[in-house]
């Protein structure tokens, strides 16, 4: 018992500390003479479908490599026989790499199952402080049109893998800061103020989680009242999962603003709507890194059915518009998200489809 209070002693004095470290000064492209981007491809498809990525940002910032304002890096060895053998979930010469980085594209990584070894989306996301997760779903013909900024270093993950096991019991601990919901509540009412949106909803279960969805709920209702032409409005999490899949009331939904867990699962939904996970692009914004990456697995059993070359690279390519949209590149952004709206016949995983390779050349011809 003791042992256990003075872990729990530890955890909080570090959870106190990192409160201290939030504050970093935002990152300014166009400032910025050079921007370098570090391509990690991760594990399993991963391999297949970030050279397409890559292949895509070389069409579009062709003049920018040529000259050296945006330099392309390959980043090797965040691969699950890597973490395995280190014993890391990002071993540190990764991270030192990585860090060298401005921006991110990166492919899937398998996640162990059971043991300790934390996610190294989980560990890349704290070490670099990408604290917001931005997924946008959109859906023309139902006149869909959703962002969910998803507060992506807190809550439940931040001691994700480090709950307390006594006999017969087992404790794990979510923790909201308010500078860690203040800066993700920014960054929503900031992209709709910019982006012509009238609406954030916020979403939590204050009701039962009383203190840190109570905080994240208070906090978000303070920083609304910096932007008075945003109309906000608060839904609790049980009942948003059901009003994403309403259709008398789900187009009205715009910006969507939620804490860790409840954006991880509700963007999942949000994403099947869509047509599905491996349809969905994902950024990880910090004010020093930011990270693309898809929103799927790594398909292991794509791989060992020998069908990796028919992973369907849509959501990274959708990554990487976000990426290109991130340094500054809109017009490149807006034509790679419209050919990929109408570049039908994505591949699906099956042989009869196109490969990734094949699919990611078409979608360049459009261009
Ligand atoms: C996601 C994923 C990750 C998460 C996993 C891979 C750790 O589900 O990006 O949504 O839970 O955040
Ligand atoms: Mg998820």
């Amino acid at each position: 018992m003791e042992q256990t209070l003075k872990q729990f002693e530890m955890l909080i004095q570090e959870q106190l500390r990192r409160l201290q470290t939030l504050d970093k000064p935002k990152k300014d492209f166009s400032a910025m003479e050079s921007v370098t981007v570090g391509i990690v491809p991760g594990d399993g498809i991963g391999a297949e479908i970030v050279p397409q990525a890559e292949r895509v940002l070389n069409h579009f910032l062709k003049d920018e490599l040529a000259d050296g304002r945006v330099v392309l890096k390959p980043i090797d060895g965040l691969t699950i026989e890597n973490r395995l053998a280190r014993n890391q979930s990002v071993p540190s010469e990764v991270l030192a790499e990585i860090k060298t980085c401005d921006v991110l594209l990166k492919g899937p990584t398998t996640t162990p199952n059971g043991g300790s070894m934390e996610s190294a989306n989980v560990t890349l996301r704290r070490e670099l402080d990408l604290y917001a997760n931005v997924r946008p779903v959109v859906v023309p013909e139902e006149n869909i049109d959703w962002i969910f900024y998803r507060e992506n270093t807190e809550g439940e993950y931040v001691l994700g893998s480090r709950g307390i096991e006594l006999p017969g019991m087992a404790v794990d601990f979510k923790v909201t800061t308010d500078a860690g919901t203040r800066r993700i509540a920014r960054a929503a009412f900031d992209y709709a103020r910019q982006n012509g949106k009238t609406r954030v909803t916020v979403v939590t279960k204050a009701n039962i989680m009383k203190k840190t969805d109570g905080k994240f709920s208070a906090i978000c209702r303070e920083v609304a009242a910096d932007y008075p032409e945003i109309a906000t409005d608060e839904c609790y999490v049980d009942i948003m999962t059901a009003n994403l899949i309403n259709p008398d009331i789900r187009s009205d939904f715009q910006v969507v603003l939620l804490p860790n867990l409840y954006g991880d699962i509700v963007t999942d939904e949000a994403a099947q709507i869509q047509g599905g996970v491996g349809t969905a692009g994902s950024a990880n914004i910090g004010n020093q890194y930011a990270m693309f990456e898809a929103v799927h697995g790594s398909a292991p059993a794509l791989m060992e059915a020998g069908l990796g070359e028919y992973a369907n690279p849509s959501s990274i390519l959708k990554a990487t518009a976000m990426l290109l949209r991130h340094i500054g590149r809109s017009q490149a952004a807006q034509k790679l998200e419209n050919a990929l709206q109408i570049c039908s016949a994505a591949p699906t995983g099956k042989a009869d489809g196109p490969t990734a390779k094949e699919y990611t050349e078409k979608l360049l011809a459009m261009l």
